[in-house]
């Protein structure tokens, strides 16, 4: 049987992750669309360049022709949708984009995807499957005391990136539902580590914290978000992958909740360790609580005994080894830092932040 996966959005940061690992992991071939946004670069992918298993198309999930001819020229197994808008602060700002890619993408791509199945002998089409990665987000926000989100819990979005995704996760479901597509959908908290664009908390502290920039906390600070190291996702997305039930949604997450506050910190006194300057001093002293994020949810926790139990993942990074090990990624990553940091990228840091710091 053709071993071959398409990937969509894999010159994102989870993407990018995901495919690096399932080249040097796998024997399979990788068909990777993406339409090189400002969160997409082609340089992550530069160690699977010359890879004849490593075939990238620049495109757009939107283009219903263009899947068709991908999913009929190369005939893969598997479609796995990475491909998204991702940043909750542009959706509130632009949420036109979220509509566009993340609902009518995902809409496209399946379509396409039910089109291919159906036309596939009963042994491929046995195998096939559709596996739409979607955020925790869905599930709204949680009280302190709340148990931790599960499979069943309601869905609740609150930002327009939210229910953009929990949109298409309906329409994944619905998919398999009504046309009986072979769908996984895996619910994952938020992901830290190599390759992520410098918009996210994570690496926009690493960043301004080891440049003697402020380092903008929203609101009191105490919100809480539950970290999981993006290797450890990707494993996940290839668990469920080979493993997972058909229909079955499931929550990944890494059992690590953390205050925005205590990231933050974290970040400063492992760069204070590696890379001290006396011209910056003490880092925790860039720490500036700005206004927060409109509808900022104040908890997220994934319980993610499902695919603990039933598929035998874990998370294998704790957070206290993951942080350390992004930091210094980033560290060793300087000009890939310059170049993501494009014009547009300072545009949006002035757009977002400009009225922030006046609170
Ligand atoms: P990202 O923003 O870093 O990357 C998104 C990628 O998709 C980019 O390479 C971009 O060029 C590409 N893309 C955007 N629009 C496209 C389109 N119309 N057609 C083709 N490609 C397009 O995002 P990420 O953080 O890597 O997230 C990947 C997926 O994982 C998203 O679906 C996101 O919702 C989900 N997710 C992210 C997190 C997280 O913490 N980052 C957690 C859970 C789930
Ligand atoms: O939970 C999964 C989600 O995690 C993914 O679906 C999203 O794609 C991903 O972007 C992420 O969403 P968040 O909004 O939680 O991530 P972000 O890094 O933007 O923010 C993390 C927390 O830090 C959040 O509570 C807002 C806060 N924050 C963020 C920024 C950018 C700050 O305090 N200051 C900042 O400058």
């Amino acid at each position: 049987m053709n071993n071959t996966i398409l990937v969509t959005g894999g010159a994102g940061f989870i993407g990018t992750n995901f495919v690096l690992q399932w080249i040097a992991n796998t024997e399979a071939r990788v068909v990777n669309l993406d339409l090189l946004t400002y969160a997409g670069n082609r340089r992550n992918l530069q160690s699977v360049e010359n890879d004849p298993r490593h075939i990238f198309v620049h495109g757009n999930i939107c283009d219903d022709a263009l899947i068709a001819s991908l999913l009929k020229q190369h005939q893969p197994r598997a479609i796995l949708n990475f491909a998204a808008e991702s940043h909750v602060d542009r959706s509130i700002s632009g949420p036109a984009a979220f509509i566009q890619t993340n609902i009518f993408g995902a809409f496209t791509l399946l379509e396409q995807a039910r089109v291919y199945w159906d036309s596939l002998e009963p042994e491929a089409k046995t195998a096939f499957r559709f596996l739409h990665v979607s955020t925790d987000e869905v599930y709204g926000t949680l009280q302190p005391e709340d148990p931790a989100f599960q499979e069943t819990t309601p869905y609740a979005p609150n930002s327009p990136y939210a229910a953009s995704k929990a949109s298409s996760d309906m329409l994944v479901r619905a998919w398999h539902h009504t046309y009986g597509l072979p769908v996984l959908t895996t619910n994952c908290s938020n992901n830290y580590g190599p390759w992520q664009f410098p918009e996210k908390l994570i690496p926009l502290t690493i960043l301004n914290a080891l440049e003697g920039k402020p380092l903008p906390v929203y609101g009191d600070g105490l919100n809480v978000r539950d970290w999981l190291f993006v290797e450890d996702h990707c494993a996940a997305i290839s668990r469920v992958l080979e493993e997972g039930r058909p229909g079955e949604t499931y929550n990944v997450g890494g059992n690590s909740e953390r205050r925005n506050i205590d990231v933050v910190t974290t970040i400063c006194d492992i760069l204070d360790e590696l890379q001290p300057d006396s011209a910056i001093g003490t880092r925790r002293k860039l720490i500036t609580y700005v206004k927060d994020r409109p509808g900022h949810d104040r908890r997220y926790a994934i319980d993610a005994e499902k695919i603990s139990k039933e598929l035998g993942w874990h998370p294998a990074q704790q957070f206290e080894s993951g942080i350390h090990r992004t930091v210094e990624w980033f560290l060793a990553h300087r000009n890939w830092v310059d170049e993501v940091r494009s014009g547009a990228y300072h545009e949006w840091i002035e757009q977002n932040y400009a009225g922030r710091f006046a609170q």
